[in-house]
């Protein structure tokens, strides 16, 4: 596939090949990452890449569009029939410009938003002071219990009332539970808001049917496709018939440009995986890893934030371990664990050292490592957390991965990437 980059530009071939290099010797546990298939490569880097559109199948503003109507019509009845929806748009670049879009379709400057805190599992785009979005519209937000580390309904029910917004969103980056839909639209229903459900860290196990969906829920669904889902770097977003018109709108020309058709055709095609057996599998497996991680973990002493996962998410309070988040990322990478350091409900320590961790299972449950691999590496974990600067001991946990990891490879046929 790197034919031509490798003959004109070598430095750039070189840093490609160290990538691989380093994403195939290294467990990969970043929540928001998943190994993407041969067909997502061939199908980013294909012929569609050169193609300008905008605007609808049947309408754009672009002539040569016949072949790439037929694409995003294509892609559109994919994801319909494998979610369930009455609507889909498929334009969004990512997660974030899904969200974008629906803003830009809904509400206007000074609109009134409730969605959950950043810090108990939210996400930057649903209303973070440090998401420019913060001084558009007013955000309010709601968390979890501080005994249960589980959404506090009651609390989002009396601020819902109270409040009275235009939009509520449910969804975020760090909640390993399942969250109560049906609970949510109830209340959006009787203070006349929107109900939106940012589902991008569970579309792949919605998808296969692993996890609650969504989508009867909620009037508008938003996604990215990387994470669980595994497809290209890309968006979507699902509606009920009813928003239909004013999502299109919103996405373009409202907040976005040109399509990515190359990536369209990469997440048309995604969207037919995720409707297979094997793909289900392995949505399987991601659920089963995580449970026996947490359970591995929490046998070593670390506590499990909220006691548990429902999801592929683990969320670590290392204090027990007297080690912040950010000497736990850089200690486990150094021996070749990637995670990332994440603040915990209630975390008295800032967002740039945080007192936890967010372990993910989605990349080691593809390369095929079950439960029996997650003890080792709980272990690896544990060894890492109570030793950060021990040389000895890193070393010879960065052995244990590296023949461990070996026997998984990222992907078989070598020959693709060269
Ligand atoms: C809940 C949630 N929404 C949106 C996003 C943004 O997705 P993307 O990275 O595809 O823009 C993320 C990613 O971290 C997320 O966790």
């Amino acid at each position: 596939m790197l034919h031509y980059t490798k003959q004109s530009d070598p430095a750039l071939y070189d840093l490609l090949q160290k990538e691989y290099q380093r994403a195939s010797n290294n467990i990969e546990m970043i929540a928001s990452e998943s190994t993407v298939p041969y067909e997502v490569m061939e199908l980013t880097g294909s012929v569609f890449t050169n193609k300008t559109l905008e605007g609808y199948p049947g309408n754009r503003f672009q002539a040569g569009s016949e072949v790439a109507d037929e694409l995003e019509r294509l892609a559109n009845e994919r994801a319909k029939a494998l979610y369930g929806a009455d609507h889909v748009n498929l334009q969004p670049y990512s997660g974030i410009t899904s969200n974008y879009s629906v803003y830009a379709s809904l509400l206007q400057p000074g609109d009134k938003v409730l969605a959950m805190r950043l810090d108990h599992g939210g996400h930057l785009s649903h209303g973070s002071v440090a998401n420019f979005l913060s001084k558009v519209y007013d955000y309010r937000h709601y968390g979890v219990n501080q005994d249960t580390e589980q959404i506090d309904y009651e609390q989002l029910e009396e601020m819902a009332r109270s409040f009275r917004p235009k939009l509520i969103i449910a969804g975020g980056s760090s909640y390993p539970r399942v969250i109560d839909f049906a609970r949510i639209a109830k209340v959006a229903k009787e203070v006349d808001a929107v109900f939106m459900v940012d589902m991008a860290h569970i579309a792949g196990l919605v998808a296969a049917k692993l996890h609650p969906s969504p989508i009867p829920h909620a009037d508008v669904v938003t996604s990215s496709t990387t994470k669980t889902f595994a497809g290209p770097r890309a968006g979507m977003i699902f509606c009920k018939e009813a928003f239909a018109k004013k999502i299109d709108q919103g996405v373009f020309p409202g907040a976005l440009g040109s399509i990515h058709i190359h990536t369209m055709a990469a997440k048309a095609w995604s969207l037919q995986y995720a409707s297979t057996d094997a793909y289900r599998a392995i949505m399987q497996k991601v659920l089963d890893n995580a449970k026996a991680l947490a359970a591995a973990l929490e046998k070593k002493g670390f506590r499990i934030v909220s006691g548990g996962t429902d999801n592929h998410i683990v969320m670590v309070d290392l204090r027990e371990k007297n080690i912040s988040g950010k000497q736990f990322q850089n200690a486990l990478d150094s021996v070749g664990i990637t995670v990332n350091k994440n603040q915990i409900p209630f975390d008295p320590a800032s967002p740039f050292v945080t007192s936890g961790a967010r372990i993910g299972t989605t990349c080691v449950s593809q390369r095929g490592l079950g439960p029996a691999e997650m003890d080792i590496i709980a272990g690896i974990m544990n060894d890492v957390a109570e030793n950060p600067e021990d040389t000895a001991v890193l070393e010879a946990c960065r052995k244990k991965v590296l023949l461990l990891i070996e026997q998984f490879p990222l992907y078989t046929d070598r020959a693709f990437f060269e």
